[in-house]
C-alpha cells in the first residue's frame, strides 16, 4: 500500500485526467467504498461531480435517512427506485441472474440521470476483491461482474480498483471522513436480494431487514468484521401454542481481513440465545433462527 497522502493526491490527478472538463456521476451506497470514491471525485471535479444515492428498496434500514444526513454537504439526488427494482426482480430465483438485474438496473437509472443532465463520465467504487471474485467467477459482484457489456458512458473511472477493504478504510481516515463510515462494515451492492435465499418479495425484504437491524444491534459489540442475516425457507414452529410455517432466518458473523477468506466469529452461547429470542419474539413471521458455523472457503460470506 501506498502513503495515503500519495494515494490521495494521484486518484484526484487520475479523475481529473480521465474526467477533464465534462461532467461524472458518482453513486453513494452508504459505504466507505463509494463514500472515499465521491469524496475523492468530489474534490477532483467539485461542481462538475454529480452525486445521486439509488434508493433500491434492498438496503438496510434507516439507510435513506443515514445518507441524507451524512452527505448533507453534497448536492446529492435520490432517487426512488424502490418499485422498479422490485418488479425488475419479480419472479427470478437465481442468485447469479438476481445479481445482474440489480447490476444492470443501477446503470440504466445511471444512464437515465445522466441522460437527463448532461453527464457523460461515472465514478465507482470498485475495489480489488471485487475485481478478482467476478473474474474468478466466484460471484459476479455487481458493480464488476453484473454490469451490461454496453454502457452509455465515455468512461467509467474506478480510482479504488487497486485496494482491499483495509486500505479503503487508512484513505477514508486520511480524507477524515467520519468513523461511523470508515469503519462501517461491508455490504454488498445488490444489497438484501442476496441475503434473501430464491426468490425477492416485499415480504421477504421486511423481514430479512428487520433481522439485520437486530443483528447489527446485538452483534457488532463484538466487534465483527462483518455481520448480518440471511432468510432462508419456511420451516415450522410453534408460537403461543399455535403451529406457524415460518421464516428460517439465519445469522452470520465473521472476521476476515479482506473478505476473501474468513472465519466465524465465535459468540457466546447467550449471545447466540439472545439473538434468537430477539428475532423471534420481534419479527412475528419467523419461527427460527440458525447461526451460520461455516468458514469462508467453503463457504462465502453472503448467502448468494
Ligand atoms: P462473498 O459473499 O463473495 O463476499 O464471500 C465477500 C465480501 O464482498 C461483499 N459482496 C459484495 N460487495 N458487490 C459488492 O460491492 C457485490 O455484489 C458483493 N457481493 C458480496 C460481501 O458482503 C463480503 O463483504
Amino acid at each position: 500500500m501506498v502513503n495515503s497522502q500519495e494515494f490521495i493526491e494521484g486518484a484526484i490527478a487520475e479523475i481529473k485526467r480521465e474526467v477533464g472538463n465534462h461532467r461524472a456521476i458518482v453513486a453513494l451506497s452508504g459505504g466507505v467504498d463509494s463514500s472515499v470514491c465521491a469524496a475523492l471525485a468530489y474534490q477532483a471535479l467539485g461542481a462538475n461531480l454529480y452525486p445521486v444515492y439509488v434508493d433500491t428498496g434492498l438496503m438496510r434500514k434507516g439507510e435513506t435517512e443515514n445518507i441524507k444526513r451524512t452527505f448533507r454537504h453534497m448536492p446529492l439526488t435520490i432517487i426512488d427506485a424502490k418499485a422498479r427494482f422490485i418488479n425488475a426482480l419479480g419472479g427470478v430465483a437465481d442468485p447469479e441472474e438476481k445479481r445482474k438485474i440489480t447490476g444492470e438496473t443501477f446503470i440504466r437509472i445511471f444512464e437515465e440521470v445522466a441522460r437527463r443532465n448532461q453527464v457523460e463520465y461515472l465514478v465507482q467504487g470498485t475495489i480489488y476483491p471485487d475485481i478478482i471474485e467476478s473474474e474468478g467467477q466466484i460471484k459476479s459482484h455487481h458493480n464488476v461482474g453484473g454490469l451490461p457489456s454496453e454502457i452509455a458512458f465515455n468512461g467509467v473511472v474506478e480510482p479504488l480498483k487497486y485496494l482491499y477493504k483495509d486500505e479503503v478504510r487508512e484513505i477514508a481516515r486520511a480524507l477524515k471522513l467520519p468513523p461511523e463510515l470508515s469503519e462501517r462494515m461491508p455490504f454488498p451492492g445488490p444489497g438484501l436480494a442476496v441475503r434473501i435465499i430464491g426468490e425477492v418479495t416485499e415480504e421477504k425484504l421486511h423481514v430479512i431487514r428487520e433481522a439485520n437491524a437486530i443483528v447489527e444491534q446485538e452483534v457488532l459489540r463484538y466487534k465483527p468484521w462483518q455481520t448480518f442475516a440471511a432468510l432462508l425457507e419456511k420451516g415450522t414452529g410453534v408460537k403461543g401454542d399455535v403451529r406457524l410455517h415460518g421464516w428460517i432466518i439465519a445469522v452470520r458473523a465473521v472476521q476476515s481481513r479482506d473478505g476473501m477468506t474468513a472465519d466465524v466469529l465465535e459468540m457466546s452461547y447467550d449471545a447466540l440465545r439472545r439473538i434468537a429470542s430477539r428475532i423471534t419474539s420481534e419479527i412475528p413471521d419467523v419461527a427460527r433462527v440458525v447461526y451460520d458455523i461455516t468458514p469462508k472457503p467453503p463457504a462465502t460470506i453472503e448467502f448468494e
